[in-house]
């Protein structure tokens, strides 16, 4: 599948080079309901267009982490505070940045999965934190749309019926986790509130803030069907942009409800339209307090997912014949 993402204020000049969103390297272990990867050349240009590079980078809803990854990886601040509640996704990121990032990778290497092995593992009960974190990148890996939130099971056939290994790749998750265990030192994790970090670093003119919270304003529920923490306060959230010394950029649903609460509170706004080649059509929005930046906007292009996940030999073979088959993300 190949998606275009149409950026508002792209005019169509040729002159303009489409940004290859093959070339943003995928690092996140999961594979994140919201994740923002299509986002990373956005996020990229945003970070340049600030007068100089912020000292911190503060991710305070972080998830699958990608934005917060691509920015340790690529120096684009000097360190990255991830903040994340939620008790699974915050034990891997303890496990891979607290030291024990090969444990982590040899654990995924050594697991033979089956329907049977993993509902085995499902079933024991975590004795440490680098137990739970393996049981949580095999459940984000089987469970339906990588959902971790209560109540979804293990996949029985797999997505588009290609069994439970269709989005099992060990040696691509595994070369991922070694990958962060390198820049540890650059990133800190904190199991925590999202407002309390805000809160942390709201003087401080040397951090941004890149915000991506769960959306469930104006009666909408996608949120709290993806993620076991999906109540927010967005009026809140939004009071407490306006006092950050630092710039942010946020991420929400293209809502009518989202629009007028930027406006209350004088943020500017920029829909991105992002599309496949089914025509479907998702609306994002970007928030912020000046977003001229994103003028500059082009057309990125996106090579098939099953490609973009592979990086082991071993792995790329199983995504060709799966991606030859027709295979989805
Ligand atoms: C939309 S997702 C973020 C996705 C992320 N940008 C990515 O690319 O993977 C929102 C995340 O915020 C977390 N969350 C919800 N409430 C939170 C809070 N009060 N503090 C910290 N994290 C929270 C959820 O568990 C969820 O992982």
């Amino acid at each position: 599948m190949s998606q275009t993402y149409l950026l508002p204020g792209f005019e169509g000049d040729e002159r303009e080079k489409p940004v290859n969103v093959a070339s943003v390297p995928q690092r996140s272990p999961f594979r994140y309901p919201g994740g923002k990867t299509w986002l990373v050349p956005l996020f990229r240009r945003w970070m340049m267009s600030l007068p100089s590079q912020p000292a911190v980078l503060v991710e305070p809803f972080a998830g699958g982490g990608i934005i917060s990854l691509t920015a340790a990886f690529e120096q684009m601040a000097e360190r990255v505070v991830m903040v994340e509640l939620d008790e699974q996704i915050a034990a891997v990121w303890q496990t891979i940045l607290g030291g024990e990032a090969e444990w982590l990778a040899k654990r995924i290497l050594s697991f033979d999965l089956t329907v049977e092995s993993a509902k085995a593992e499902f079933a024991r009960n975590p004795k440490s934190l680098r137990e739970l974190a393996f049981q949580t990148v095999l459940k984000n890996r089987t469970a339906h749309g990588g959902i971790l939130a209560d109540g979804a099971g293990v996949l029985k056939n797999g997505e588009n019926g290609k069994g439970i290994l269709s989005r099992w790749y060990p040696q691509t998750i595994a070369k991922r986790i070694t990958n962060i265990g390198y820049v540890t030192q650059r990133i800190e994790f904190v199991k925590g509130d999202a407002f309390a970090e805000l809160t942390r670093f709201r003087s401080d003119r040397n951090a941004v803030f890149f915000i991506d919270p769960p959306y469930t304003a104006g009666g909408k529920s996608a949120g709290s069907r993806l993620y076991n923490h999906s109540e927010v306060d967005h009026d809140r959230l939004f009071s407490l942009c306006e006092k950050l010394r630092g710039d942010f950029l946020m991420t929400y649903d293209n809502a009518e409800e989202v629009r007028a609460l930027a406006e209350r509170h004088g943020f500017q706004t920029k829909p991105v339209a992002m599309k496949n080649t089914h025509h479907a059509e998702m609306n994002e929005l970007l928030i912020g307090r000046d977003l001229s930046w994103v003028e500059d906007g082009g057309v990125l292009r996106e090579e098939p997912a099953a490609y973009r996940a592979a990086s082991s030999k071993t792995d790329q073979r199983k995504a060709r014949t799966r991606s030859r088959r027709g295979h989805k993300k």
